[in-house]
């Protein structure tokens, strides 16, 4: 996925942003909508974002 993907559209934010958000040390889909309040409306968001931050974990474990 292209980074600049809009992942919450209710917020704007995008796939790199997540992945940011993970690189800087959250692990699960709380703890990124915690940093930035994605999935707190219409919450469509929030399966595409769980896989990504599963994938993004992964990403951060392996190296
Ligand atoms: S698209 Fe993320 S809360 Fe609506």
């Amino acid at each position: 996925m292209n980074g600049n993907h809009i992942v919450c559209e209710c917020n704007g934010t995008t796939a790199a942003q997540i992945e940011r958000a993970v690189q800087e040390g959250a692990r699960s889909f709380e703890e990124v909508q915690e940093k930035l309040h994605i999935g707190k409306q219409c919450i469509k968001c929030k399966e595409l974002a769980k896989l990504l931050i599963e994938s993004f974990v992964e990403d951060m474990e392996e190296q």
